[in-house]
């Protein structure tokens, strides 16, 4: 996307919420003009993500070989998977999705108290502005800093309703163990001992959750719920919405639909994990659909390297036939945050 330029401070945007309640009209700014991705299709067809069974991934006996070849295969072509037997209680997944919406269903003053500041990225609003010309995504969130708790920004936690903080406390306390268990099972998938990405990732792992709310588009042609984009995380776990639709995975450059499965997790590694595997595995460039009669809700935990950690392919996935792809990285998502906005992929700054 030529042309843009930086803006320092933050554009004061009406939350998208408000402008459906409204009935405003689409501004310009929402409208999608830049379809180096392609164009957003209402026939985007559906397909069967794969399916890993996270228990069988750690078991030593023959069906933990199986799921590893899953989990392989699933990586190094969709990038992505639906996780089951992750162990998370049905009872407990259904809390965070009602936390969520509660959240959402608060009054806008409400949830103000809890707005982004300009130049923060912590807080309730619209996604951070960071170009003029930047097309603004159809969706409102909430952002928070989880890990490494005594980072924590605690004025954006909500207090209301009642038990978000403690359920985002748990729900990010079980998926910090299931980011680590998973980088493991990669690294086995991969034939490498299980700690060769935890060396990398630390031992103060950086985890941000976002809700995202995406309320109905009049017309969801024009509009992206979340630009075409893929994760700077390592790892991200997406709680998708039980009941609409949104998410499209980009697969040999066509589009497909990710299917609902109720109480499945959906995985997809990020960047990091594809520049510690040397390009075997796949970040995929993912993006979020609108529809013009529900509103929609998801929770992403995006799982990072601990902060100052040098991030590089490692040297058993570099040899004469598989040169090294990407340079050292450090603090990969702060860079990656203008990218993003610019509609660029920030991996191909880092490829050699
Ligand atoms: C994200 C993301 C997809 C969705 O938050 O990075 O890709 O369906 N979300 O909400
Ligand atoms: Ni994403």
């Amino acid at each position: 996307m030529a042309g843009l330029s930086p803006i320092t401070a933050d554009i004061d945007c009406k939350p998208v919420q408000d402008m459906v309640k409204d009935g405003d009209e689409i501004p310009d700014k929402y409208v999608c003009k830049d379809f180096q991705f392609g164009t957003i299709d209402d026939d985007v067809p559906t397909t069967d993500i794969p399916v890993v069974d996270l228990k069988a991934l750690t078991s030593s006996a023959a069906c933990g070989k199986e799921e590893l070849g899953k989990l392989q295969s699933a990586l190094s072509s969709w990038g992505c998977f639906q996780a089951i037997n992750h162990g998370i209680e049905e009872s407990f997944i259904d809390e965070v999705n009602k936390v969520s919406r509660e959240f959402f269903d608060l009054s806008m003053e409400e949830k103000q108290k809890y707005g982004r500041v300009a130049d923060d990225i912590d807080g309730y609003g619209n996604d951070m502005v960071l170009y003029e010309n930047q097309t603004l995504d159809w969706s409102d969130r909430l952002y928070l800093l989880v890990h490494p708790e005594d980072e924590r920004k605690l004025k954006y936690w909500p207090e209301n309703p009642k038990s978000l903080r403690e359920i985002l406390e748990e729900y990010s306390r079980r998926l910090k163990l299931i980011a680590e268990q998973l980088l493991k099972s990669i690294a086995r998938s991969l034939n490498l001992p299980d700690d060769r990405f935890l060396r990398q990732y630390g031992d103060k792992p950086v985890m941000y959750a976002r809700f995202n709310f995406y309320p109905p588009c009049p017309r969801p042609e024009l509009v992206h719920g979340l630009k075409p984009h893929a994760d700077g995380s390592a790892v991200t776990i997406l709680l998708q919405d039980k009941e609409v639709e949104g998410l499209q995975v980009l697969k040999d450059d066509k589009w497909y639909r990710v299917p609902i499965m109720p109480y499945a997790l959906l995985v997809n590694i990020g960047d990091q994990v594809e520049i510690m595997s040397n390009g075997l595995l796949k970040s995929p460039v993912h993006r979020a659909a609108t529809n013009s009669e529900k509103e929609r809700i998801t929770v992403a935990m995006f799982c990072s390297p601990e902060s100052g950690r040098d991030i590089e392919p490692v040297e058993e996935l570099i040899d004469d036939k598989r040169p090294r792809l990407y340079k050292k990285v450090k603090d990969y998502t702060a860079t990656y945050f203008q990218y993003y906005q610019e509609g660029k992929r920030p991996i191909d700054a880092v490829k050699i």
